[in-house]
């Protein structure tokens, strides 16, 4: 979990009630973790949230293949909170944009948290 920690922090991401049973993560084959998310589910719904890769291994598809093994884990709704530069990433995965008065009760709190702090957020949903 230090490692994980340390990778969500190292993009300012969610790092609120990290538990071990909610992630996947891609390691290298000298056991280094290259990247990591996690569904944290919700009574009604789950969210994708902690994604992140390190930097010098990005846009190699660790990021793709993280979500795609989250994808398989759970189908029913899926939301997340992403920047700008992210959307295009997720649309490939059919998330669809939605309008911030769509926030599900349960992740308006942390959308208030990061809106604050980022200026500019997205609230994506699948499913
Ligand atoms: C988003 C993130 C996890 C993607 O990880 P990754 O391993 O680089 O992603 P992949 O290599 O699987 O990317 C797949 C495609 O998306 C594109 N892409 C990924 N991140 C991108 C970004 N930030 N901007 C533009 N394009 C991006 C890649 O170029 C690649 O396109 P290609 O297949 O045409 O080459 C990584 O950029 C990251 O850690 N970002 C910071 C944290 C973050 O924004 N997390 C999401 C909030 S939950």
């Amino acid at each position: 979990m230090p490692e994980i920690d340390e990778l969500i922090a190292a993009v300012d991401g969610d790092r609120a009630d990290l538990g071990t049973e909610q992630f996947v993560v891609a390691k290298s084959e000298d056991a280094r973790i290259l990247g990591c998310g996690r569904l944290r589910p919700y009574p009604e719904f789950c969210e994708i949230a902690s994604m992140a890769v390190a930097e010098d291994v990005r846009a190699n598809g660790i990021g793709r293949a993280i979500v795609s093994r989250l994808l398989e884990q759970y189908s029913g709704t899926i939301y997340l909170i992403c920047e700008d530069e992210v959307v295009e990433f997720f649309r490939r995965f059919d998330f669809r944009l939605l309008p911030a008065s769509d926030v599900p009760d349960g992740l308006d709190t942390k959308w208030d948290y990061f809106r604050s702090l980022a200026g500019s957020m997205n609230l994506m949903t699948r499913g």
